[in-house]
C-alpha cells in the first residue's frame, strides 16, 4: 500500500490490499448490532478481505453474508478462544486461504453468570471469563503478530484489542459480576503494550480501542445483568455514567475508529489506549 499521504485525490483508509481477522466477528443473539460485526462490515466497505472468527459460527456466517450482500469479501472460521489450538488455527487457516494476515481485531468478551443476591461466582465461571477476556487475547495477539512479521515492508500489520473503560473506572462497586470482565480488560490493555514493544522491530503495531457505553447487544444485555436494571432503566443508567452528557456511542463509531487503526494512516501509532467513551472516564 503506497503511503503517499499528501497526494491529492488519494483514497483515505484504503484496506483493499489487507486481510483483516476479526476475532468475535459474529455477535451474541439479541436486537441491534455488535461491535465485532460492525467492524467486519466497515473493514469490508474499505476494501479488506475479512475473516470473521467466532465460537458461534452461525453468527459469523451471518456477518459474512451481510458483507457479501454489499459486494464485499470475507469468510468465517469457527473457533473458541479459550482453546489455544483454536486460536492458532484461526491464523493458520487464514494464511492457508488468503496468504497473509494484515490486521487482527480482538473483539471477544464475556461476563460469566453470577449470583447477585450473594455476590458470588463459581471459580470455574471466573476462570472462563479470564480465559475469554484475557488469555484468548494474548494467544491471538501472539499468533497474529507471528504471521504479520512475515509480511515484509516497514509496516507489516496492525492489531486492535477492544477494551472497556471498566478497566479504568469502577461503576458497580465490589461486584464479583464485573471482575472477570474488568480484570480481563486490564490484562488486555497490558497485552497490547507488550505486543507493541515485542513486535515493533518487525513492523507490527498494536493499539487498544477502549470503549465506553456503546449501544450494542452486550452493552444492553450484560449491563442489565450487572447493574440489575430493567431494560427501560438502562438509558438513564448510562446517562448517569456519561456525566459529560455525550449520550451513548454506536457500533459504527467503534468501527470507524478500528478502520483508522487498521489502516496505514495510523502507521505512527502503536501501544496506545484510544478512549472512545464520550469523555465518561474523565469524570469519576
Ligand atoms: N457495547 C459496549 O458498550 C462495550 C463497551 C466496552 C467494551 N466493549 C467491547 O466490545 C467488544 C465487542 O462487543 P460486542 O458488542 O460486539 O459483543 P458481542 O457479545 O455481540 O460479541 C462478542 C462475540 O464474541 C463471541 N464469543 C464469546 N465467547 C467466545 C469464545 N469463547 N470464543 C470465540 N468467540 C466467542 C460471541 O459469540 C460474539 O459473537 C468486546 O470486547 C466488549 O468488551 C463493548
Amino acid at each position: 500500500m503506497p503511503t503517499d499521504f499528501d497526494r491529492p485525490g488519494r483514497t483515505a483508509l484504503d484496506l483493499s490490499d489487507k486481510v483483516v481477522v476479526v476475532v468475535g466477528g459474529g455477535q451474541q443473539p439479541g436486537p441491534g448490532m455488535g461491535n465485532g460485526r460492525a467492524i467486519c462490515i466497515m473493514a469490508a466497505r474499505h476494501g479488506a478481505q475479512v475473516v470473521a472468527a467466532d465460537r458461534n459460527i452461525a453468527a459469523a456466517d451471518e456477518t459474512v453474508a451481510m458483507i457479501a450482500a454489499e459486494g464485499g469479501r470475507g469468510y468465517a472460521i469457527e473457533a473458541d478462544v479459550t482453546e489455544v489450538e483454536d486460536c492458532r488455527r484461526i491464523f493458520d487457516e487464514t494464511v492457508a486461504r488468503s496468504g497473509r494476515v494484515d490486521g487482527m481485531v480482538y473483539s471477544v468478551a464475556t461476563n460469566p453468570p453470577f449470583d447477585r443476591e450473594t455476590n458470588t461466582m463459581t471459580v470455574k465461571d471466573f476462570d472462563y471469563g479470564i480465559n475469554v477476556n484475557m488469555l484468548g487475547c494474548y494467544h491471538c495477539n501472539l499468533f497474529a503478530a507471528q504471521c504479520m512479521e512475515r509480511n515484509g515492508g516497514d509496516t507489516t500489520g496492525s492489531i486492535v484489542n477492544l477494551s472497556s473503560i471498566a478497566s479504568l473506572k469502577n461503576e458497580v462497586g465490589l461486584n464479583i459480576g464485573i471482575m472477570p470482565y474488568a480484570l480481563g480488560k486490564c490484562g488486555l490493555n497490558y497485552i497490547t503494550e507488550l505486543t507493541a514493544v515485542q513486535f515493533a522491530e518487525a513492523g507490527v503495531r498494536a493499539n487498544t480501542l477502549m470503549l465506553g457505553p456503546i449501544d450494542s447487544v452486550i452493552g444492553n444485555h450484560d449491563s442489565q445483568e450487572l447493574f440489575g436494571f430493567e431494560p427501560v432503566e438502562v438509558e438513564q443508567a448510562y446517562a448517569d455514567v456519561v456525566r459529560l452528557k455525550m449520550g451513548r456511542g454506536t457500533v459504527w463509531e467503534s468501527a470507524y475508529a478500528a478502520v483508522y487503526l487498521l489502516a496505514d494512516e495510523s502507521r505512527f501509532m502503536t501501544g496506545q489506549q484510544i478512549r472512545l467513551d464520550g469523555g465518561a472516564a474523565l469524570v469519576r
